[in-house]
């Protein structure tokens, strides 16, 4: 084995034998010519009448089981060893993702992001927004006795999970030096792109605040009626000092600066112009998550071969085309310095449009193999993505 390789597949296993640190857990892919006991395992630490178990989810592309190990019952069936590809921790202190090549290379990458521990065993997570919270009935998420509407709950929990994600995103970022610490005096600014009813700008300023985080928020919507009602919301709500709402184009704002980005589902190439905010604003912290994919898509018409045989079914090449607009998204943002990762931040049943792209301004210089990588892709598609045109590149 790789000494690469043992000493991170030591560390993943002190992570699990020690438990305190340990977030989560998941095994997947198979190796070449190895059998795998399912498809993938997704582990988590719980409480369980106040003992540590590990929940052992396990897939065997049908069917979902679930069980409880102690850690050592855990470690004693060797799932590490099982023929997995992909191995990925989350821990408190960060994160270790593992992948185990066909040509049986092992390519480890290790980030210093702080995942939160849910130590809840049920399936309901314990909610960050109380729907009962006076600004959830406002913005008319729960009804007046405070219960979430229906209609509105994919919303909802879309934006509690944003949120999850929001928190120890910016937390690592501060930790590591990229955003100043916030205070009263000098507190973080967030600015949501194409925020419409604005469910999450509000819930990530109660949100913040609750955490303690000083912060300044601001909503921009192209539709005036948006800022109207926004703006009397948080009239209503006694936050009017720290949040404000904007009516105008993402590319065109008035907006120069802000420390976080967040864009949930901003149409099409709103989403362009979103990241194109962030880069040109120089916020550290960007989070988006895109919505409808038309621009490449429309632009994919003389399609290299093979790919033809994927694109000739209108899904595929439409799933297809989504990916690519993210790929090409992200690449660009890690040639401007960005770390770039993709999540999926929310189970596709509650919205098929989950992916969200993590950017943290790191400053690092991509190497120009990452380049060509960016040109070969657009030149074999032969299209422009509207990001590379908002930043002229
Ligand atoms: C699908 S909605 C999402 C709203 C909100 N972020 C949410 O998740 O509930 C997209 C919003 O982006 C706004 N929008 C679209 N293009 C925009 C642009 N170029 N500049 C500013 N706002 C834009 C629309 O008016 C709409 O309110």
């Amino acid at each position: 084995m790789e000494p690469s390789l043992e000493i991170a597949l030591a560390e993943v296993l002190a992570s699990l034998e020690k438990s305190e640190n340990f977030v989560r857990l998941v095994l997947s892919g198979r190796r070449r010519n190895m059998q795998t006991p399912s498809e993938r395992i997704d582990v988590k630490p719980v409480l369980i009448k106040s003992e540590i178990k590990y929940q052992v989810s396990q897939s065997d592309g049908r069917a979902m089981t679930t069980k409880n190990y102690s850690p050592a019952e855990f470690i004693e069936l060797n799932y590490l060893g099982s023929g997995f590809a992909n191995i990925l921790l989350e821990q408190k202190s960060g994160s270790i993702s593992i992948r185990i090549t066909k040509k049986g290379e092992a390519l480890i990458q290790r980030t210093k992001d702080a995942f939160e521990v849910d130590l809840s065993h049920d399936r309901s997570k314990a909610r960050l927004l109380e729907a009962s919270d006076p600004f959830l009935i406002e913005v008319d998420i729960s009804d007046s006795s405070g219960k979430v509407k229906a209609s509105k709950n994919d919303k909802y929990l879309q934006v509690e999970e944003f949120l999850r994600l929001l928190v120890p995103s910016l937390n690592s970022a501060i930790e590591a030096g990229h955003i100043a610490k916030p205070t009263t005096a000098n507190p973080l600014s967030v600015v949501d792109l194409g925020c419409g009813h604005a469910y999450l700008t509000f819930a990530a300023h109660q949100y913040l605040w609750s955490q303690g985080i000083p912060v300044n928020v601001i909503g921009i919507d192209v539709r005036e009626s948006a800022r109207q009602r926004n703006n009397e919301i948080a009239k209503k709500l006694g936050i009017s000092k720290t949040i404000n709402f904007l009516a105008e184009e993402i590319s065109q704002t008035s907006l120069r600066a802000a420390d976080v980005a967040i864009a949930l589902h901003a149409c099409d190439t709103a989403t362009d112009d979103a990241i194109s905010w962030a880069v040109t604003a120089d916020a550290k912290l960007a989070l988006i998550a895109p919505c409808c994919h038309h621009d490449i898509q429309a632009q994919m018409v003389d399609i290299p071969e093979p790919w033809q045989m994927m694109t000739r079914n209108g899904i595929m090449k439409e799933r297809l085309g989504d990916l690519i607009t993210d790929v090409l998204r992200m690449q660009i943002l890690k040639l401007l310095g960005y770390r770039v990762e993709a999540i999926e931040f929310i189970g596709g049943e509650h919205t098929p449009r989950n992916l969200m792209i993590r950017a943290v301004k790191t400053g690092a210089i991509a190497d120009a193999a990452e380049k060509s990588r960016y040109d070969e892709m657009v030149s074999l598609w032969k299209v422009k993505p509207a990001l590379a045109s908002l930043l002229n590149r």
